[in-house]
């Protein structure tokens, strides 16, 4: 299992701290955002990591984070020269992944949950991971049966069919990069992840697990001061 952490973007939302930097390197509490997702990748097991950044502040991340060698892992860099969607920004990792499935995680997630079990046991297809939220139009929107199963996906509908939220980590077998090759950008020109899970599911190889513990996408105001009590919560009980 090959790890990707998608962290390009504009951050338009946190203008003007991103305008001195990278979203994904300010600050949560005591630790340079991208450290979380990394870390969640690195606490399920994947070592060898492809770092996706937007060309401005790419050394930044480059000197911060080194080889991977300080971490017991491999890492590696692309760039991303437009933001131009989270399944456009996938589709650069196509010679890294290889033969390989992969995780992908947005370099703005913060998860308390633990993947280890979600990635040893995948085998084939895709599988997406939901929390119920209490604003579910800011996200892609999944409805499940009673078994588990998706039955839809919704990109921030406007009238949400349920309160639950696709959340930033994908994992994807390797016919991904065919699957982006035939998805079309959207009205706001993005090749959109869930146009890309949709397809998987209109194969019916979508699965998808509910997680426990914090989920927080750091890319608001709110969020990131949010993300910072939850982190100091937890330095302060270990
Ligand atoms: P978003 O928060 O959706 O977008 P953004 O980071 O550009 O922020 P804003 O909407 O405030 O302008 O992105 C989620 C994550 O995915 C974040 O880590 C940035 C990353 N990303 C890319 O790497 N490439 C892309 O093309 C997009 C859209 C996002």
């Amino acid at each position: 299992m090959k790890g990707i952490i998608l962290a390009g973007g504009n951050g338009t939302r946190l203008s003007p701290l991103t305008r001195v930097t990278s979203k994904q390197l300010l600050p949560i509490y005591d630790q340079p955002m991208i450290y979380y997702p990394l870390h969640t990748l690195l606490q399920a097991g994947i070592t060898e990591i492809l770092i996706i950044t937007a060309p401005d502040h790419a050394g930044d991340f480059l000197n911060f984070l080194g080889s991977g060698r300080d971490f017991k892992a491999k890492f590696t860099y692309e760039i991303q020269d437009k933001p131009m969607g989270l399944a456009q920004g996938l589709s650069i990792a196509e010679t890294f992944v290889g033969d390989d499935s992969c995780t992908m995680i947005l370099g703005d997630n913060i998860f308390e949950y633990n993947f280890t079990k979600d990635v040893q046991q995948f085998s084939a297809g895709a599988k997406i991971f939901v929390k119920p939220v209490s604003d579910p139009e800011r996200f892609g929107v999944v409805v499940m049966n009673e078994h588990n199963q998706v039955i839809n996906i919704e990109e921030k509908p406007t009238k949400p069919k349920s309160n639950l939220a696709q959340t930033g980590i994908y994992i994807y077998d390797q016919q991904v990069f065919d699957l982006i090759r035939a998805l079309q950008p959207s009205a706001r020109h993005e090749l959109e992840i869930t146009d890309l899970n949709n397809l998987y599911l209109a194969q019916g190889t979508l699965s998808a697990q509910l997680i426990t513990g914090e989920w927080i996408d750091t890319g608001t105001f709110e969020s990131l001061f949010k993300a910072a009590q939850f982190r100091r919560q937890q330095v302060r009980k270990s």
